[in-house]
């Protein structure tokens, strides 16, 4: 949802460069549309178009920009359709200040119409036009840029940040609330984006907005301020190791394959880290205390709180009831208590859906845990307890690595409950390696079934059906085919209706299910579709298949794990051979900051 990076500096210089390379940095965030402004001497030079930054860059050579300060902005439409018109940034009708945004300001249209009625012209249907002409307004009335914010803030209804530029003082302004905004501090120049690595090439040493916060940005010092009363307030500079090389593709083609290799070490750190007691153990010991479980999240991480739910009542016979966050609070509302624990699963621990459902369950006084890959993010600094998943930046927008770490810690968290020796788990980063050299071309090959095909099914019975979405979210989400992923048995119950000669429908089956699943492969065997099969070797399902990923022997509760990387690589390879680019489908954001 939307990129914003904002460059002061000391001196005159060609900014557009930066805030292009910046911009890059943040692409994941959107790329629907891409605007740079920079301030020299009093003049504004806004440029904006469609397409992605490499493209407007091309277009419009945002990197000749120059000035003291600029912005640039990735937009992911949600206000206004993906078009120039709605590109960000804007200026106010004097061209005096411009601004970006990320988020949503759900009242535009009603602000929209009093600005019109007071004399004000918006040229679109973009929420990030009204932001700067509600801020112009409170200027022309004579109010300085700070008190300008602070009432716009209060017209403002959504969440959002927001960076203002107004072509007198050399400073930027930024406001966040309920959106990420970082800032950063060098000596001759200060920044301030989205998110943290965008800024790591150029220092490691980030300021966190808090929501509320106003920050008034100058080259070599950063000052904050309440937006609620106006008082100063002070944020603390916390010192960043990680590093930007994780963030870039290491010779891999994209960033999904560069990702889906790096699985074996993010699982291998994951482990080492469940071993360090500090996290883990208050996280367990509310799982233990809770008299209900929940676990929520959207998406991918919906499908790593499914399997959770498995692993919790296969290895810990216990209750854990999986839920998307708006089911959560339409389902269960009524019914939570404070002795409930909900854990919330996000990658970014910024997904606005999530961050609703766990502000709903902290008014109803349930503990809120979070699980999450950003560190920094809302849902770590609100959840009562948190547990990082460990797996550095995930820059493509199908979620891989992420998933991964979120399953085996489910089945850690699982084991830990049930009163297991998790001591085993040791094993898996090899078995995960063991998986992707084993199958790479058993999967490629697997893709090749289904190109030219619109649509498919993915079955899977009991543990693997999350896994079955999962692929089935995968592929439909890089390839914009069809596909379903359902639990097997519930097949013939319709979609099996669907099926005519060569319909591929790709199985995945678990070691102890696989005499359950040749009865729902013989439904479909026997009306000629196509058999695809992500499963351990079997005589017997070697009959049955026109396709057979083969995965390692292993276990009921690590199989699920491993066919799951299997599933990733079938979507890529089927992205690759429709020339897509799946790091960046089409319509689709990384972090998801809107309703
Ligand atoms: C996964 O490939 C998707 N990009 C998407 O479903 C994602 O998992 C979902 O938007 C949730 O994101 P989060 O984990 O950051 O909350």
């Amino acid at each position: 949802m939307c990129g914003i990076f904002g460059i002061v500096s000391e001196e005159e210089k060609q900014l557009g460069s930066m805030l292009v390379e910046g911009g890059k940095r943040l692409s994941y965030r959107g790329y629907d549309s891409v605007g740079a402004a920079t301030i020299s001497g009093e003049t504004i030079d806004l440029r904006k178009d469609i397409g992605k930054v490499e493209e407007v860059d091309d277009k419009l050579n945002l990197s000749e920009l120059t000035g003291k300060r600029g912005i640039i902005q990735l937009r992911w439409a949600t206000f206004g359709a993906p078009a120039q018109v709605n590109a960000q940034p804007f200026m106010d009708c004097k061209k005096e200040i411009v601004g970006a945004e990320n988020g949503n300001v759900v009242n535009t249209i009603q602000l929209q119409e009093l600005l019109e009625k007071e004399g004000h012209t918006i040229e679109s249907t973009n929420d990030g036009e009204v932001c700067v002409h509600v801020v112009a307004k409170y200027m022309r009335q004579g109010n300085d840029m700070l008190k300008s914010i602070q009432l716009a803030y209060k017209e403002f209804k959504g969440d959002y940040a927001l960076i203002f530029l107004n072509k007198t003082e050399n400073k930027l302004y930024a406001i966040k609330k309920g959106s990420g905004l970082v800032v950063a501090v060098t000596e001759k120049e200060s920044y301030c984006s989205s998110d943290v690595p965008s800024i790591l090439p150029l220092t490691n040493k980030i300021i966190h907005m808090e929501d509320g916060d106003i920050a008034v940005i100058e080259p070599g010092k950063a000052e904050f301020y309440r937006v609620e009363d106006g008082s100063k307030v002070e944020r603390e500079t916390v010192e960043h190791t990680e590093s930007m090389e994780s963030a870039q593709k290491g010779g891999y083609e994209h960033f999904m394959l560069k990702e889906i290799h790096e699985q074996p070490n993010a699982a291998r750190d994951l482990i080492d880290l469940l071993n360090d007691s500090k996290f883990v153990e208050p996280f367990v010991e509310e799982i233990k205390n809770a008299r209900e479980l929940y676990f929520v999240g959207c998406g991918t991480s919906h499908h790593a709180c499914i399997l959770g739910s498995y692993y919790f009542n296969k290895i810990a016979k216990r209750r854990a009831i999986p839920s998307l966050p708006q089911q959560f609070t339409e389902e269960y509302g009524n019914t939570l208590t404070p002795e409930d624990v909900i854990v919330f699963v996000s990658q970014s621990g910024e997904t606005k859906d999530v961050l609703d459902a766990l502000k709903f369950a902290k008014e109803k006084g349930c503990k809120v845990l979070g699980m999450m890959n950003v560190l920094g993010s809302t849902l770590m600094n609100i959840a009562d307890v948190y547990l990082p998943i460990a797996c550095g930046y995930e820059i493509s927008v199908p979620a891989t690595k992420t998933f991964l770490n979120q399953a085996i810690m489910f089945l850690y968290l699982a084991m830990r409950e049930g009163g297991k020796d998790t001591a085993g788990l040791s094993e898996l980063p090899d078995l995960i390696q063991k998986t992707i050299d084993e199958t790479d071309e058993q999967c490629k090959e697997l893709a090749g079934h289904i190109k030219g095909w619109k649509e498919l099914y993915y079955l899977g019975y009991g543990i693997t059906h999350p896994i079955a979405k999962e692929g089935a979210l995968k592929l439909k989400e890089i390839t914009y085919m069809h596909c379903e992923g359902i639990f097997s048995s519930e097949f013939k119950h319709g979609p099996l209706s669907a099926v005519e000669k060569d319909y591929p429908v790709a199985f995945i089956t678990a070691p102890d299910n696989v005499d359950m699943m040749i009865s729902h492969i013989n439904e479909v065997a026997c009306r000629h579709g196509k058999v695809l099969l992500i499963a351990e070797d079997n005589d017997v399902l070697q009959k049955y298949a026109e396709s057979y990923v083969k995965i390692p022997k292993t276990s009921q509760t690590i199989f699920p794990i491993l066919a799951t990387v299997s599933a990733q690589l079938v979507s890529y390879y089927a992205s690759k051979n429709l020339d897509l680019n799946p790091d960046f489908p089409r319509n689709l954001s990384k972090t998801l900051t809107v309703d």
